[in-house]
């Protein structure tokens, strides 16, 4: 462990790039796009810094190594949020680390700089993934930087202790504009127990409230792509897609995008999803038949728009594919017809989405082979002032108990389960 830096207690500090007479703070780390042999780590910082991990596979820190940025090249330098992705690591295994953060008191051209005392985070732990890890996911969505709400979901995952956390989408709101504030809504919420993510490592697929407004082009700034040795060149622009190994499961990650067509007015000509689509149909198939995947025992995707309303659903007229300023994808038509038949012939027991701010399960059927389950969102069990008593944030949480897959939904307002069922396999 490095015995330069000062370890941070609740901030404090020289001044760094932002409002001169304001301490510099290093937030706490956030760990994101974990898989077998990487790690990604991204933390909020007040003012303009420069920022490292240092890790071990014991907790002395014995022989500890350093990782410095994403990728090769310029170690990562932000007024607002930095990041590192950790590589080279071993599959299921148990590592330390910390966040080593310098601001830099002065930086007037290019030759010039005067760095400050480096800040160190409290040392946190992760396990990386793999078919020998501990296999328990808990998945949350529709924050919308409503702290209320998310204080209940930090408080419901940090008594869960889930090896992963998917973040399902909608953790930005209408006005959630610059990076700043993406980075306060993601990665800096004030709320007790948003450390959770310094323990427990999130699997990011994007809401339609996260890729809206004049910011999303730096959304990977804030939620760290995966790495792209984990796909061909062509496949890059997949960011947060994933598909990885957690223990029996296989998890898969989809992007639904807008929730209007790209044609629509509102978008101001800034969505182009319906390709995007597309390609993630092509890579999905793909990933469903890598022998790792294939081979889990139990396969569970998620996404942010359902995939699915009964035909006498209320939902069922609102499938996403008009132009209308009054309506938009309760489900999605589009990405059902993409992926379902994908998600069906690969044996996918289980879809996980978000979006409807109402939880909803909707059990297989002889058509659909997968359960989908629809989190909630950020309503307290009022809707504008009226009681309501469907309104309710929720975590989902799922695991496996030999070839069958638990699934328990958490009304995390009124601290009941709401759902415990069992998935036999198909
Ligand atoms: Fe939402
Ligand atoms: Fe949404």
């Amino acid at each position: 462990m490095s015995g330069k830096a000062r370890v941070e207690r609740g901030g404090g500090g020289p001044a760094g790039g932002g409002a001169a007479s304001a301490p510099f703070r290093a937030g706490s780390p956030c760990l994101q796009a974990p898989a077998e042999t990487s790690m990604g780590v991204s933390w909020a910082v007040s003012g303009l810094a420069k920022g490292l991990v240092e890790y071990a596979d014991n907790p002395a820190f014995l022989n500890p190594r350093v990782a410095r940025g994403v990728g090769l090249g310029p170690v990562p330098i932000d007024d607002a949020a930095l990041q590192v992705r950790i590589v080279g690591l071993k599959p299921a295994t148990r590592y330390w680390y910390r966040t080593i953060t310098t601001p830099f008191a002065e930086y007037p051209n290019a030759y010039l700089a005067r760095p400050g005392e480096p800040v160190a985070s409290a040392v946190h732990s992760f396990t990386t993934l793999g078919a020998a890890a501990r296999g328990r996911f808990c998945m949350i969505c529709d924050t919308h930087a409503s702290w209320p709400a998310y204080r209940l979901v930090c408080r419901a995952l940090k008594a869960l202790e889930p090896t992963v956390v998917v973040w399902n989408g909608d953790a930005a709101g209408p006005s959630t504009q610059t990076k700043r504030e993406a980075v306060g809504a993601f990665l800096d919420p004030p709320v007790e127990d948003a450390d959770w993510a310094a323990d427990a490592p999130a699997l990011f697929t994007c809401g339609n409230h996260d890729v809206r407004g004049s910011w999303p082009s730096r959304l990977g700034e804030v939620m760290l792509p995966r790495d792209p040795s984990e796909r061909r060149g062509d496949q890059w622009d997949l960011k947060w897609n994933f598909a990885v190994r957690l223990g029996d499961m296989a998890l898969v990650g989809l992007d639904t995008g807008e929730d209007k067509p790209d044609a629509h007015p509102m978008w101001f000509g800034l969505a182009a999803f319906e390709p995007y689509r597309r390609k993630q149909a092509e890579w999905l198939a793909e990933q469903l038949r890598r022998s790792d995947i294939a081979e889990a025992k139990a396969k569970v995707a998620f996404c942010h728009i359902p995939l699915f309303a009964a035909p006498d659903h209320p939902d069922h007229p609102h499938d996403g594919t008009r132009i209308d300023p009054d309506d938009y994808a309760y489900w999605s038509r589009e990405c059902a017809e993409l992926w379902g038949p994908i998600l069906a012939d690969a044996g996918v027991r289980l879809v996980v989405c978000g979006h409807k701010h109402r939880f909803r399960y909707d059990p297989p059927t002889a058509d659909r082979p997968w359960a989908q389950v629809v989190g909630g969102g950020p309503d307290l069990g009022t809707l504008r002032g009226r009681p309501d008593d469907t309104l309710f944030p929720t975590v989902v949480e799922g695991w496996t108990e030999g070839d069958a897959l638990r699934l328990r939904v958490h009304d995390v307002h009124r601290g009941r389960v709401v759902l415990d069922e069992t998935l036999p396999p198909a």
